[in-house]
């Protein structure tokens, strides 16, 4: 649907009477050094697969597979690798005080170990003194689901032995930037990379291996994780250091105890093992047994660490039931509402405040950061040039509001960050899929701000003045 500027109005004009946009005229909600900007990854942005002696990863295989959606590749994607200062730029015109960004590995260690290529580090050498003359926080990620090939032909998140190399790329990354980096992420959604690439066969490395599989990549990105928490931690006291995960409310289809066992199941697969590991040294009960031979004297105390920061994902709640044949026997149900994404993804922004207070409640209130959040429309370029994405603003300004409710009601909350700045290669789904705040025309390569763009822009600025 192409949606003309005076419909555009209209929706903005509706939305003045919505929670998230009343924020101006309330009494201040958000905390001055509160965080707002994006969230990016490296595949799915930068491009220059082939440059300064990057090696290839297992995302580079699973395209090369054919297992891209549209046929697209990442190979140009938003050529951030040489665009980075335009888009530093746009950033900073929208009033972003932080932005998190991933480190691809394949450029640091071509094959996954040994000596740090200096070239692959040189680029976010110049990205992170970019964002600082901007006077924007790097908040850096180590792994955003690009392993190196090399270590997935020795076994990848299946084998205990990652452990070691990724403390060792860990070390080598914060050794060139610690000195200007001081907010270290260590993963990207370990969840899902267990879940969709080894469990299922969606991402890379597309290994289909069912239940154990996904609990062997779990479990062995959480070793790797406090590995890598510990190696940067002896040398960089003055770093705050964390990891980002997915976090959404498992929530039965029905009230029958079948689905609502389902629903207890994939909250332990989904949210627990990452959660619960990380910050209690524990596997959920619900899996203790099916994990037990995978877990060896010593791991959950070497999982566990007291980070300082923990980044959430949150797009939607998970409706799940009873699917017996399935995966921990579940399967997706139908949301209870009519508002769905281009990814057939619910919109339920109260699972967002759920999620906040459930950190409150449970685990301590942590300081926490919204870390990725936003939606994918099928934007289009209307006849005067411009992306008019109403559902986008709603749906942001939506998901704002829960936020604000949650730090209302006492939640650590320090920071909001939208995915993504751009439209980029959302993985299986190629080109297809448009997330950003910003078009992308892959062709010309040309950035064009959204509506979306300019509102939330507007919103930060308005924020800080509150
Ligand atoms: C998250 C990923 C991110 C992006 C968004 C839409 O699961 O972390 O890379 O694909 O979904």
């Amino acid at each position: 649907m192409r949606l003309k500027r005076r419909d555009f109005l209209a929706a903005t004009a509706a939305l003045a009477a919505f929670p998230g946009n009343t924020l101006a005229a309330k009494a201040p909600a958000f905390h001055k050094d509160f965080l707002w900007g994006a969230s990016t990854s490296a595949y799915q942005i930068e491009g220059a697969l082939d440059a300064d002696g990057r090696g290839p990863s297992v995302w580079d295989t699973f395209t090369a597979q054919g297992h891209i959606q549209d046929g697209s590749t990442a190979a140009q994607a938003c050529q951030h690798y040489t665009r980075y200062r335009e888009d530093v730029a746009l950033m900073k015109a929208a009033h972003f005080n932080a932005y998190r960004f991933s480190i691809a590995w394949p450029r640091v260690q071509p094959q996954g170990t040994g000596p740090a290529n200096a070239k692959g580090l040189d680029f976010y050498d110049r990205l992170v003194d970019e964002l600082l003359r901007a006077g924007i926080r790097p908040l850096a990620c180590l792994y955003h689901w690009d392993m190196p090939q090399a270590l997935q032909d020795q076994g990848g998140w299946q084998s205990r032995a990652m452990t070691g190399p990724f403390a060792d790329y860990a070390r080598a990354v914060a050794a060139r930037l610690g000195d200007r980096v001081k907010d270290w992420m260590m993963l990207n959604e370990p969840n899902v990379v267990a879940i969709f690439g080894h469990g299922l066969r969606e991402h890379a490395p597309g290994l289909g291996l069912g239940e154990m599989g996904v609990l062997r990549a779990l479990h062995h990105q959480n070793l790797a994780q406090g590995a890598a928490l510990r190696a940067i931690r002896a040398e960089h006291g003055d770093c705050r250091l964390g990891t980002v995960t997915s976090v959404q409310p498992c929530r039965p289809e029905t009230s029958s105890d079948a689905d609502r066992a389902a629903a207890i199941r994939w909250d332990a697969v989904w949210n627990r093992v990452a959660v619960d590991g990380l910050l209690r040294g524990a596997v959920p009960d619900v899996l203790a047994e099916r994990m037990a031979p995978i877990i060896q004297p010593g791991d959950l105390a070497a999982i566990r660490f007291p980070i300082d920061l923990l980044g959430l994902n949150y797009y939607s709640p998970n409706t799940m039931r009873h699917a017996p044949g399935q995966m921990f026997e579940v399967g997706w149900g139908r949301a209870p509402t009519d508002r769905f994404t281009a990814m057939g993804w619910p919109v339920q922004p109260d699972g967002l405040y759920e999620v906040l207070m459930e950190f409150k409640n449970l685990y301590g209130n942590p300081a926490t950061f919204v870390a990725e959040n936003g939606a994918a429309y099928d934007d289009a370029l209307s006849a005067d040039g411009q992306v008019h994405d109403p559902e986008r603003i709603r749906y942001l300004a939506d998901h704002i509001a829960e936020v604000r409710r949650a730090l209302a009601d006492g939640a650590n909350v320090t920071g909001y960050l939208a995915w993504s700045l751009l439209d980029n290669f959302e993985w299986a789904f190629g080109l297809s899929k448009r997330f950003g705040l910003v078009r992308v025309d892959y062709d010309s390569q040309k950035r064009i701000p959204k509506d979306s763009y300019r509102w939330f822009a507007d919103f930060i600025q308005k924020a800080r003045q509150s």
